[in-house]
C-alpha cells in the first residue's frame, strides 16, 4: 500500500535530502527528550487503538521537523498526507483534504502559521471534535452542514511559533520545539550519511564539517555531499580531514561555522558599536527580509550567545568581539553615542 501520499507538492525536496531522511527513532540522532516522549505516547496510542493527539513542532528550517513528522507516520503506521499553509487558499481546499482522510491517517501541514483566519476557523472543529462545518448560503437563510471527518491526527510544523494564533496552538495536544545539534550529534549524522553515499568521511573530517554546519543537519549534508564531490574529483576513496578542510575553505564556509549572512550579519552589529539596531534596521542594511533573519540568521547566534536581544535591539555579546579580537565598546561609549 502507498503510505505517503503527496496532496501537493510542497517544496522542491532534493532527492539527497529524501535518499537520506532517517525512516525511524533508532537512525534518527539528537532531540533526545522529544524522541523519548514522542515514543511514549505513540506506545500508548498504539495500545488503545487510537489516534494520537495532534502534535506542533516548531524550530528553525533544516532541523528535522519533516523528517520526525515521516518517522510518526512509520511508527504509528498510518498513511500520511503532506500539504502546506500556503497551498490551502481556500475552504473548499481544505474540506476537500479533509473529507479525503481515512481513518487514522495523519495530516501533515507544513507552514501551519500561514494559514489564513478563515481556514484556522474550519480546523478548529476538525481537530476538536472530528467534524465539518460547512456553511451553505449566507445572510439569513444560510445553512450549516456537520459532516463528521474519520478521526486523523494533524502535525503542524513551523519555523515561527510566536506567529501561530493561540486558540489554534492550544488546539494542539503536544508542542516541541526542536533544539540546535551539538557537533557531536552533527558527526554522527555525517558519518552514518557518509555511509549511505558509500562514501567513508572519516571522524576527523565529519567534526571538522560538523563544527561549520550552524547546529543544523541540512547544512552538515549538504556540506558533506560537495565535499565528496570534492574527494570524487581526485579519486580519494574516503574522505580525510584534509579535503573536508580544502573543500570548505573553497566553499567559503567561515573557519568559525558563520556562513555569508552570519558574518554580514555580525559585522552590522560590530560596526554599530554596542549601540542596540532595531530588526528593521538590520532587514534594511542586510537586503534581506525581517522574516529571514527573525527565522533564520538570529536563532543560531541566540542560541550559541552570538549576540544579546534586548528591548531596545540587538547587541553583539562580548564574546563576538572577543571571536573578531575586538574591544568590547565600554556602557559610557555606548550612552555617550546615544545622546550624541
Ligand atoms: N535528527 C536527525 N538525524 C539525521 N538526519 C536528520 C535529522 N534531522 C534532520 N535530518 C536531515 O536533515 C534534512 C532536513 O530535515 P527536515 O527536512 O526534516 O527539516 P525541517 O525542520 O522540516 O526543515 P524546514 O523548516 O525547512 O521544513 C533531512 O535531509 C533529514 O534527513
Ligand atoms: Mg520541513
Amino acid at each position: 500500500m502507498e503510505r505517503i501520499v503527496e496532496i501537493e507538492k510542497v517544496s522542491f525536496e532534493s532527492e539527497y535530502e529524501k535518499s537520506l531522511r532517517p525512516t525511524s527513532f533508532e537512525e534518527y540522532i539528537g532531540q533526545e527528550k522529544i524522541k523519548k516522549n514522542l515514543q511514549v505516547f505513540i506506545q500508548a496510542a498504539l495500545k488503545r487503538s487510537e489516534c494520537l493527539d495532534h502534535i506542533l513542532f516548531f524550530g528553525p528550517p533544516g532541523l528535522g521537523k519533516t523528517t520526525l513528522a515521516y518517522i510518526v507516520s512509520n511508527e504509528m503506521r498510518a498513511n500520511i498526507k503532506i500539504t502546506a499553509a500556503p497551498m490551502i487558499e481556500k475552504s473548499g481546499d481544505l474540506a476537500a483534504i479533509l473529507t479525503n482522510l481515512q481513518e487514522g491517517d495523519i495530516l501533515f501541514i507544513d507552514e501551519i502559521h500561514r494559514l489564513s483566519p478563515a481556514i484556522e476557523e474550519i480546523l478548529y472543529p476538525a481537530m476538536e471534535d472530528f467534524r465539518l462545518d460547512i456553511i451553505i448560503g449566507s445572510g439569513p437563510a444560510a445553512q450549516t452542514i456537520k459532516i463528521d471527518l474519520p478521526h486523523f491526527t494533524l502535525i503542524g510544523a513551523t519555523t515561527r511559533a510566536g506567529m501561530i494564533s493561540s486558540p489554534l496552538r492550544d488546539r494542539f495536544g503536544m508542542h516541541f520545539r526542536l533544539q540546535f545539534y551539538t557537533k557531536e550529534e552533527l558527526a554522527l549524522i555525517i558519518t552514518k550519511a557518509s555511509y549511505k553515499l558509500e562514501k567513508r568521511c572519516l571522524n576527523d573530517a565529519a567534526f571538522e564539517m560538523a563544527r561549520r554546519s550552524r547546529g543544523t543537519p541540512r547544512i552538515a549534508l549538504r556540506l558533506l555531499k560537495r565535499i565528496r564531490d570534492y574527494a570524487d574529483v581526485v579519486d580519494e576513496t574516503e574522505i580525510y580531514k584534509e579535503r573536508a578542510q580544502y573543500g570548505l575553505n573553497e566553499l567559503g564556509v567561515n573557519d568559525l561555522g558563520f556562513d555569508e549572512l552570519d558574518l554580514k550579519y555580525l559585522e552590522l552589529l560590530l560596526q554599530s558599536k554596542g549601540r542596540p539596531l532595531g530588526l528593521s534596521t538590520i532587514a534594511a542594511a542586510l537586503s534581506e527580509d525581517e522574516g529571514t533573519i527573525e527565522d533564520v540568521i538570529e536563532p543560531y547566534l541566540l542560541a550559541n550567545s552570538y549576540i544579546e536581544r534586548t528591548a531596545r535591539g540587538r547587541i553583539a555579546s562580548p564574546k563576538t568581539y572577543e571571536l573578531f579580537r575586538l574591544t568590547p565598546p565600554t556602557l559610557q561609549s555606548t550612552l555617550f553615542e546615544d545622546n550624541a
